[in-house]
């Protein structure tokens, strides 16, 4: 296939060239991007003079079959032909002719792909976000059975204080409200519209770039041809807000493995969403946790792997920003991938209330009200945390927990002690008086899942907003 660009080269390249330096097997995703972008290119051509209408038709018409040959899987990618947009301004002026070879005008593909990124980051973004928000219902819905699931809250891995299953879960709830914030941040980042600043410097055509951001529903024009053609911030922006991410999710999988082990035994995971060993016949394996726990790394790498290309990179498109695509496309895979199975995993999980509530009544998670009752009777607090202290270690000794020690052994330690020392030990009490604002108390829960609620309202809203938009 004759090169697009073969005028000043007298020699075919070379196979293996070729193939080094072609991005169709992966960029051909952006089809519908490149063919859209195109159209609106092509119709500012013509409204601008630039072009002939008749032309400008026969551009339109000939992308719009190419676009119903791809989808009907009727398209030869070439590889030869590089790229995405190089295959399909082959293929329009083999069909069209002379006309086909007018779009080029005023364009390079520099802008092109940079164009096509942006739109195609949009059209992910929304997608992404309709998954963040069913995961973030998920939770918010497992919460809500669970508002009165007593278990032991943990630090350092070491039982703590008491908790409900609920307040555990709305901690994921709020991290990925700021996932959320993220995505719209990645998503003005997108919003910025590039094409017509050609290679590097603009073009002495005179174009129109504003109508093509308003046929193609940007927000705003990039104001610098260099940096149009340069800029992967967009990119950096969307890895690192899908690092956070899977960074949740991942802590949230550590939790599961823990939780599903025979030792914890707090959740057991639907068969569906558990697998088997193919030696050990009475495993029970959580490997969609592990997995996503796993393809952490892989999303890191890749934001790695993009901030990495783009340090050493003088102004202004420099070929090595071709690989700002298979990490940021294996990215979105990984992330929508992990998310669509979490939702349905988490509402599907069994969570074994008894486990949790005997754990956390069989603890020493209860230490702290104890202090606190005495901060009450008027012991300053750093005393009482020394008398409780010294309960905890003679319970110990006696091979008992806090509530089976008798009035009489607590009032050789203080004799603020009385006997309704055992409802502050209770662990309903316990997570009952914590009202601080954002504790875990039953009451102070039960606001936050109405609050949660008009949050998941007002991100369904922004995501519709947000379709319009793109
Ligand atoms: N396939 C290229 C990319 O993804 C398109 C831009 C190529 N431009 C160029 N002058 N070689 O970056």
């Amino acid at each position: 296939m004759a090169k697009l660009w073969g005028g000043r080269f007298s020699k075919n390249t070379n196979e293996l060239v070729d193939a080094f330096n072609a991005s169709i097997e992966f960029d051909k995703r952006l089809y519908h991007e490149d063919i859209r972008g195109s159209i609106a290119h092509a119709t500012m051509l013509a409204k601008c003079g630039i072009i002939p209408k008749e032309d400008a038709e026969k551009i339109v018409a000939g992308l719009k079959d190419i676009l119903k040959d791809i989808e009907a899987g009727n398209f030869n990618f070439d590889i030869a032909l590089e790229d995405i947009h190089m295959n399909i301004e082959a293929r329009l002026t083999e069909r069209i002719g002379a006309a086909g070879a007018r779009l080029h005008t005023a364009r390079s593909r520099n802008d092109q792909v940079a164009l096509d990124m942006h739109m195609y980051m949009k059209r992910e973004v929304v997608e992404i976000a309709e998954l963040l928000v069913q995961f973030e219902e998920a939770l918010l819905t497992v919460a809500k059975k669970h508002d009165k699931t007593l278990m032991p809250g943990y630090t350092h891995l070491q039982r703590a204080q008491p908790i409900t299953f609920a307040h555990h879960l709305l901690a994921y709830f709020n991290m990925l409200q700021r996932d959320f914030r993220r995505l719209l941040g990645v998503w003005d980042g997108a919003d910025i519209m590039p094409l017509g600043a050609g290679a590097i410097a603009g073009t002495t055509f005179p174009i129109d770039r504003f109508f093509v951001a308003e046929q193609l529903n940007f927000g705003s024009v990039y104001a610098n041809s260099m940096d149009a053609v340069s800029d992967r911030d967009y990119i950096i922006e969307f890895l690192s807000f899908a690092s956070t991410l899977m960074m949740h999710m991942s802590r949230l999988s550590e939790e599961f493995c823990l939780w599903s082990s025979t030792e914890f035994g707090f959740i057991e995971l639907d068969d569906a969403f558990a697998t088997g060993s193919s030696m050990m016949p009475q495993k029970k394996n959580p490997d969609i946790s592990e997995l996503v726990r796993g393809k952490t790394g892989r999303v890191y790498g890749h934001l790695m792997a993009m901030l990495t290309t783009a340090k050493g990179l003088p102004l202004t498109y420099n070929k090595d920003l071709q690989e700002d695509k298979e990490g940021f496309f294996d990215a979105i895979d990984t992330l929508k991938f992990s998310l669509a199975v979490y939702s349905d995993m988490i509402k599907t999980m069994t969570v074994n209330v008894d486990r949790m509530r005997e754990a956390v009544s069989k603890d020493f998670s209860n230490a702290t009200d104890l202090a606190d009752y005495l901060v009450r009777k008027g012991l300053p607090f750093r005393m009482a945390h020394e008398v409780v202290g010294k309960c905890v270690a003679y319970a110990i000794g006696e091979g008992k927990f806090l509530p089976e020690i008798s009035l009489d052994e607590y009032k050789k330690f203080s004799d603020l002690f009385e006997a309704d020392l055992l409802d502050a030990l209770k662990p309903e009490n316990c997570v009952a008086a914590r009202t601080s604002y954002g504790g875990p108390a039953f009451t102070e829960n039960d606001k936050q899942f109405v609050r949660g609620d008009e949050i998941i309202a007002a991100q369904k809203a922004k995501v519709e907003e947000l379709k319009q938009k793109l």
